[in-house]
């Protein structure tokens, strides 16, 4: 109140009084840009974050607190989320919000351990999470042009952000919540459709329902390239990039699309993806401690890109082009482990951060124990081709020729195409896929014997043997639909048609397999599609097997305190496959590939009270003909095996060549 003393009396009175009614009138919070002075301002003071992506999606929601409570007490004062719209609207006008999609309990936790949030709700995403978050059933228009004006799409994110922002605004900043930016769209510089209408609109959409004060921003590779048709005018331009880059350069690619405002890193990589049959991905704490520390010396704000990666249960992984699937875990290489285990990354990090601000005093929660159950046996049950009745619930669909999983209205999972080979194939005959049409992955068998792999881009052809009429069925996998770049319209299934010899395979019987449901409802249980020992055998001369069912369970011993905990799972001698236990579904394995060895298993699916199931799709083959065939529960996850396939890296990490 130095003031004070250069006013009169009266005057003293009454600017005394203006000042309390300001206070009193519960100084209104407000987060903003200060062009003038190049940051944000928050409740008008100069604020700067530091903040960490976790993905609520991947994580099981009885860990979300322990995993943001660990980044508060690194020093974190935000943190940064997607929104999938796919995880949430799973169909037209059916959304899901509960348990792990709670996002807005998800929020109401992050502000309750004090956090910020950087929200980034799309509608695409990319985050290496399927077809970049997009849900599946837009491809319904098989014309649509995703990520553009085309009005069926815009139609679609109207009405899914109709639902979404409403439940958001009361979280923003401005009426009392923790979220003080939303990004719009997502790296949008980087797609071919550059369509400025787009943006635009999503723009005052995103305006309509939050109101005008928010802070809107767009994310773009550190370069003009990407800034060209990522940014626009009323929403931020922000960049990313990862260690190693030239901080300066890529700032000043911030800057020419903004030439005044705070500098942000909205994904600064601690880490990288993975592809399966690629080599697992490893960023050094040397390397991240050193930019971030320059980036932080600026004054930039910083968003880590991942804090904790997490995992792609089920089937969420998302895949790059020339095709290459991401595994099941998101471990990320990030300073939390994919189960939120602390690393000397974590420390490393927190170390530099303290140099700027106040780390919370005390330790963050130690990482969870984990516990190795042991070996478990697996028996086969059966094989899909015997349960196709079963699993498909409403039977074969009829189809001259071969039906994608979205004519199914599937969305994931398994789809199987059966018919009758049309000629004598005494002779090894090429069964092929001459347009590449195989999304992704398939299982072919002969009267129930297995018989040879199609793969998207890397096998259009297995020869096969057989007499005219025998039963030809092709189990063909979806591996996770593309996320980055102009293939994301990525249909799954035969996509095009089979051939054998030089004929096109007709009169298809296709079965939509609803395998979850299945487990769930213990169908495969039942006692009658179980089977003791296949026969005739089944196997084929190069040790294939038909894809089966394999079942195991085991019980968690008494006497023990604390358990359940957390484990990893590991597949000896099985090839590749995906694993439920108690009917939920861990992900993908493929030891066979690599580099991902060992599937996370978080405590809270498991039972102490009964039996534990263990349900096993096999695709190529088990261990059993040669020993038994078991899975094993351990304590240290293997993310980084040498892979027995390598495929040109389609995303080189960052995008050094791209800055100025
Ligand atoms: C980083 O970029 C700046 C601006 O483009 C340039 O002046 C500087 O030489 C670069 N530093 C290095 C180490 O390449
Ligand atoms: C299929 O069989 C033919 C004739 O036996 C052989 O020449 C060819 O290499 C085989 N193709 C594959 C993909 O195994
Ligand atoms: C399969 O071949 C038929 C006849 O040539 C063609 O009409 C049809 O479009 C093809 N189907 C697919 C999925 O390519
Ligand atoms: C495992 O399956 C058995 C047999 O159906 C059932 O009794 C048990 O409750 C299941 N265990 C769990 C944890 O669901
Ligand atoms: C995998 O990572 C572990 C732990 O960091 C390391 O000890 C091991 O050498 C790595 N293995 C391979 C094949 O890179």
């Amino acid at each position: 109140m130095r003031l004070n003393m250069a006013l009169g009396k009266r005057d003293a009175f009454l600017f005394y009084f203006v000042y309390i009614l300001q206070i009193t009138a519960a100084s209104p919070r407000m987060f903003s840009i200060d062009y003038k002075h190049d940051c944000f301002r928050k409740d008008g003071e100069v604020f700067r974050y530091i903040s960490g992506s976790i993905h609520y999606n991947r994580i099981p929601r009885v860990y979300w607190k322990d995993r943001l409570l660990k980044m508060y007490m690194a020093g974190l004062n935000a943190i940064q989320t997607y929104i999938p719209w796919n995880f949430h609207e799973l169909d037209p006008e059916l959304y899901d919000f509960s348990g792990d999609r709670d996002v807005t309990h998800f929020l109401q936790l992050a502000q309750d351990l004090g956090l910020l949030v950087i929200l980034r709700p799309g509608p695409y995403i990319c985050g290496e999470w399927d077809m970049g978050g997009l849900p599946a059933w837009l491809l319904k228009n098989k014309d649509i042009v995703l990520r553009s004006s085309d009005p069926d799409y815009i139609a679609a994110v109207d009405k899914w952000m109709g639902k979404l922002l409403p439940l958001i605004r009361p979280f923003l900043y401005q009426n009392g919540g923790p979220v003080i930016t939303v990004q719009v769209e997502n790296e949008y510089g980087s797609y071919f459709a550059c369509d400025y209408n787009y943006l635009r609109h999503l723009t005052s959409l995103f305006r309509s329902h939050l109101g005008n004060e928010v802070v809107l921003f767009t994310t773009d590779g550190a370069g003009v390239s990407y800034l060209k048709c990522g940014a626009i005018e009323g929403l931020y331009a922000t960049v990313d990039f990862g260690p190693g880059s030239n901080v300066t350069a890529a700032f000043s690619a911030q800057r020419y699309a903004e030439p005044h405002g705070p500098l942000v890193n909205s994904e600064f990589y601690t880490g990288w993806l993975d592809h399966w049959g690629e080599h697992h991905s490893v960023v050094s704490t040397a390397a991240i401690v050193k930019s971030l520390n320059e980036m932080l010396s600026f004054g930039a704000n910083v968003n880590m890109y991942m804090f904790i990666g997490g995992t792609n249960f089920g089937y969420w992984n998302g895949a790059n082009t020339k095709y290459a699937p991401q595994p099941t875990s998101y471990d990320y290489d990030a300073p939390l482990t994919e189960a939120g285990d602390l690393t000397d990354k974590y420390f490393a990090i927190q170390d530099v951060i303290r140099m700027y601000r106040k780390i919370p005093e005390g330790s963050p929660p130690p990482s969870t124990p984990k516990y190795a159950y042991g070996s478990v046996k697996m028996s086969l049950l059966t094989t899909v081709s015997k349960a196709a009745d079963t699993l498909s619930f409403n039977g074969p669909v009829k189809a001259t020729y071969p039906l994608t999983f979205i004519q199914l209205n599937q969305k994931f999972g398994y789809v199987l195409y059966r018919t009758t080979l049309p000629i004598d194939c005494s002779k090894p005959t090429p069964l092929s896929s001459p347009m590449n049409g195989v999304h992704d992955r398939a299982y072919v068998s002969v009267n129930g014997v297995a018989s040879g792999i199609l793969e998207r881009n890397k096998v259009i052809t297995t020869n096969i043997t057989g007499k005219a009429g025998d039963q030809l069925d092709v189990l063909v996998e979806n591996m996770g639909r593309i996320n980055y770049g102009k293939e994301i319209n990525d249909f799954k299934g035969l996509v095009s048609n089979l051939t054998l010899g030089t004929q096109d395979l007709r009169n298809w019987e296709v079965f939509s397999l609803r395998i979850d449901e299945a487990i769930s409802d213990g169908l495969l249980w039942e006692g009658d599609i179980g089977e003791k020992s296949p026969s005739p055998p089944l196997w084929s001369s190069a040790g294939l097997f038909p894809p089966a069912f394999y079942i195991g369970s085991f019980v968690i011993p008494d006497g023990i305190p604390d358990l359940p905990q957390d484990s990893y799972i590991q597949f000896p001698g099985w090839k590749k496959g995906q694993v439920w236990v108690n009917g939920f579904n861990l992900g993908r394995y493929w030891p066979d590939r690599g580099p991902q060895i060992t599937l996370f298993v978080p405590a809270n699916i498991l039972s102490t009270s009964a039996p534990n199931n263990i349900t096993m799709l096999e695709l190529e083959a088990a261990p059993c003909m040669s020993g038994p065939c078991t899975v094993k529960f351990t304590t240290m996850p293997v993310l980084n095996a040498t892979v027995t396939s390598t495929t040109d890296q389609s995303r080189q990490l960052f995008h050094k060549q791209d800055l100025l």
